[in-house]
């Protein structure tokens, strides 16, 4: 295939045909961010690689192998971001958000680029929705970062996902733990891939999560960090593990789970899945209460999480989750003839401004073809407008489901229509209610949107 029609390896498009699909999961993402006070944050696709180098790890694998790193003309070694985290900590310092008032809590939709081998679940270029809390040490910040992202799980109905829960410790308590992997490992060195032996002095838990078959095998008899954690440490998790439950939300403490880039401290989380295959981490986080002072803050405890979208969109498939069928258009208007498609096109410009999703001919096609076009994209009424409808200022607005007429005047033609719009609507609500009378507030809030 010619590469000009060709897209890149581990890329993807998502097509018109799907886009509604990922419109509506992250509106319900943006909303359930809203509701517990974060507010959008964005930032450029790139920046400088240090501030990935310092943030996400020197002996990380993003870092080592995977970032899309590149000098500019100008001669600035620049990096397309591979996480959100590194870019939303940069631009709270570099603007000083901390006035605001703390908490800062920020939440972000974002494209994120890795240099990974491709396969299913694994892309180079791939979304993450993702939350930031700046300033909050107590374990309820941990607890309302958990519970976000297990209410967008469960708000978009899927059940094979499990949260696993775990605690890597603070600075005093990770030097123990360094030790300990540091003689397991040197034990093993004959086993160990190039990377893991240069990291097992630098930073021997970064082994842990190497990709090598064989370092993934020594890896799993290694030492659990979380018997090392010191008892401030200790504390902290018990709390975060009182709140979870408290919210009624399940977990498992997975005592293996460290995470694959530097920054965290105490709390790591992730939401994992059986159903799509080798990348089932579905979302990924925890605390960072080191960060913000190594990139030249105030000491200050900071948190979050971020979801990939496409393995999500891949666990909604796998469970056969079903979303709300895309809404299609309110009305086509045919037209036969110039003068009624000028005034076709009046009126679609009308409507349109009425908040009305409505069509007309844009291809100078004659009648047949235009009402096969109104059947193709499903549109819920027609009308036909021709010589004589203008003649008599009088218009049939067709219900193209149950094939009934209604007489419009052309004059009146938005405000009829509107009226059309308003009562189907209430009729809908009036169902609704009627059908399921033990539904709660927020299910019919959720239903009417
Ligand atoms: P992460 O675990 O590297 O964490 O990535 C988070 C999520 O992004 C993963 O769970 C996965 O769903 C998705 N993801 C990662 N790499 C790929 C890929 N190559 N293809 C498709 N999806 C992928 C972070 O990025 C942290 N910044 C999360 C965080 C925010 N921690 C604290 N705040």
């Amino acid at each position: 295939m010619d590469i000009l029609t060709k897209k890149v390896k581990g890329t993807e498009d998502i097509l018109p045909s799907e886009s509604y699909k990922w419109q509506f999961v992250e509106e319900l993402m943006r909303e359930e961010a809203q509701k517990n006070g974060f507010k959008e944050i964005r930032t450029p696709v790139f920046e400088h690689t240090v501030l990935f180098n310092r943030s996400v790890g020197e002996t990380t694998d993003v870092v080592q192998k995977e970032m899309y790193t590149f000098d500019t003309k100008g001669g600035e070694s620049i990096t397309l971001r591979p996480e959100g985290t590194a870019g939303a900590a940069r631009a709270y310092l570099e603007h000083a958000v901390y006035n605001e008032g703390l908490p800062v809590k920020v939440y972000y939709q974002l494209t994120c680029y890795r240099y990974e081998k491709a396969q299913a679940g694994r892309q180079r270029e791939f979304h993450q929705f993702g939350m930031e809390t700046y300033g909050a040490a107590d374990a309820g910040a941990d607890a309302e970062m958990i519970c976000a992202a297990n209410n967008i799980f469960e708000r978009l109905g899927l059940e094979n996902i499990r949260l696993e829960i775990n605690s890597i410790g603070c600075k005093t308590c990770r030097k123990d733990y360094t030790n300990a992997l540091k003689e397991y490992f040197g034990e093993h060195k004959a086993s160990l891939c190039e990377t893991c032996l240069s990291r097992l002095d630098r930073n021997p838990m970064r082994i842990l999560d190497c990709k090598n078959e064989s370092c993934k095998k020594i890896a799993r008899n290694a030492p659990v960090v979380l018997d090392y954690i010191c008892s401030d440490c200790s504390e902290h998790f018990d709390k975060v593990k009182t709140f979870l439950n408290a919210a009624d939300v399940e977990f498992e403490v997975n005592p293996t789970i460290v995470r694959g880039l530097d920054y965290y401290t105490k709390t790591v989380f992730e939401f994992v899945t059986d159903s799509i295959g080798a990348q089932g981490t579905v979302c990924g986080g925890g605390r960072y209460d080191g960060l913000i002072e190594e990139l030249g803050g105030q000491p200050t405890p900071a948190l979050g999480f971020a979801m990939g979208i496409e393995r999500l969109m891949m666990v909604m498939k796998a469970e056969n989750i079903e979303l709300p069928e895309e809404d299609t258009c309110d009305i086509y208007i045919a037209a036969l003839g110039e003068d009624a498609m000028i005034r076709a096109f009046g009126l679609v410009q009308d409507l349109r401004n009425s908040s009305i999703t409505a069509e007309t001919d844009i291809m100078g096609r004659g009648l047949r073809a235009q009402m096969k076009y109104a059947n193709k994209i499903k549109a819920k009424y027609s009308a036909v407008i021709g010589d004589d409808d203008l003649k008599n200022n009088s218009v049939k607005i067709k219900n193209m489901t149950t094939g009934e007429t209604v007489d419009a005047p052309l004059d009146d033609f938005v405000e009829v229509f509107s009226d059309i719009i308003l009562n189907n609507a209430v009729g809908a609500l009036n169902d609704l209610i009627g059908t399921d009378a033990d539904m709660s507030f927020s299910d019919f809030l959720n239903r009417i949107n």
